[in-house]
């Protein structure tokens, strides 16, 4: 038996009915480029979020980078956030003509450690992207209070935290902005690349529409200088379908998440997730630590079980960022995560004779 690090196939042929006919009526409206899908699935994910409005955009990345545009965030800014990411956290803050300033990481939740902010706060820091990595909210109270103490803007990095809570609250909810990527491995995934921003401030949410429209509310009346970042219609569709199954497949995933977590309890050589008393994670990733990574991730090849790293070097060490100035050792907790990481099968359809089996190797390699 194989055991795949994330099997999109399985899911699929769950809703197979549901998308061929959430498919079959885009094919028929002919809404491939934004319109009522797009629309309708913006609803949806706004109530779901707990938020105001959510705008449909092209990706993450983009919901990200337009998120800080249209807050203003521009050349000379600065914008504060982890090393502990996807890249397209930074190139986001990067693209808006700002720089990253990173933060290292609270060795308990892999996330922002809000007790380091105050000291990287400058008269140029415009705002800070807490990200909620692995689908574990960042620690938001005080984040948003030290922001507020300064007058900076909140953008939640919520691309892994579909349906994460923060003290009852939902990811993405918290800040000025919270963005989301429906990249297909996702909690959510759409069958392409999508995402969206959502807010509860109507003036920011009608010009990240317009924005992702060429600037404009009417068409080819321009009030803005905008870009094209619509969502398409496919997308739309597929994820409305989809959204209905996200909390039952995120309930599945915390309860995969138990299961090794129990059955690892007593390997000594591996550190499982831990919950913070503040989250509800929806674990899109599953990530031990351990030191003995790189010849355990081997070993568990060799038995055809796929694991992942998330991600192996800290994006202040990478060379597109070389020109930021840091060096090894600049953020000592998230250089030695990424060598530790290793991020195990994690998917909603996972069954228990697959996580018996992970561990069981795992167990074999330590023994
Ligand atoms: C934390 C984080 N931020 C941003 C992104 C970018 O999203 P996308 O790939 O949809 O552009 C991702 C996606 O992998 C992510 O995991």
């Amino acid at each position: 038996m194989s055991v795949p690090f994330l099997d999109l196939k399985i899911q699929y042929n769950t809703i197979q009915e549901e998308i061929t006919s959430a498919l079959q009526n885009v094919l028929e409206s002919t809404s491939f480029a934004g319109g009522p899908f797009v629309e309708k699935f913006e609803k949806e994910f706004a109530a779901f979020c707990q938020s105001g409005f959510a705008v449909g955009v092209g990706s993450g990345t983009d919901a990200l980078w337009i998120a800080l545009l249209c807050l203003g965030i521009s050349q000379g800014d600065e914008v504060i956030t982890t090393p502990n990411t996807f890249i397209a956290t930074a190139e986001a803050i990067t693209f808006c003509g700002a720089k990253p300033v990173f933060v290292d990481i609270d060795e308990q939740t892999y996330n922002m450690d809000p007790d380091l902010l105050k000291d990287v706060i400058t008269t140029k820091t415009k705002a800070i992207i807490p990200v909620h990595l692995f689908g574990q909210p960042a620690d938001m109270d005080p984040i948003i209070k030290i922001a507020q103490e300064h007058g900076l803007f909140v953008i939640e990095d919520a691309c892994q935290a579909h349906g994460a809570e923060y003290k009852g609250r939902r990811a993405g909810s918290i800040g000025h902005a919270g963005c989301f990527s429906f990249y297909p491995g996702k909690n959510l995934g759409a069958y392409g690349e999508a995402g969206a921003v959502v807010t509860d401030n109507a003036e920011l949410a009608e010009k990240i529409k317009r924005f992702r429209d060429h600037g404009q509310a009417k068409k080819y009346f321009h009030s803005m200088i905008g870009w094209n970042a619509r969502m398409d219609g496919f997308q739309g569709a597929v994820l409305s379908v989809k959204l209905k199954h996200l909390p039952a497949w995120n309930e599945a995933r915390r309860k995969n998440a138990k299961l090794y977590n129990e059955i690892l309890a007593d390997v000594d050589k591996v550190q499982t997730p831990i919950e913070a008393d503040y989250a509800k994670h929806v674990y899109h990733i599953y990530a031990i630590r351990t030191k003995k990574r790189d010849a355990l991730m081997s070993a568990l090849a060799e038995k055809n079980i796929s694991c992942g790293i998330h991600y192996p070097i800290s994006l202040h060490l990478q060379d597109a960022y070389r020109s930021l100035g840091y060096t090894q050792g600049s953020f000592p907790i998230a250089e030695k995560c990424a060598t530790e990481f290793l991020s195990l099968p994690m998917f909603p359809e996972l069954t228990e004779n697959q996580i018996m089996m992970v561990v069981a190797e795992i167990k074999f390699f330590f023994s």
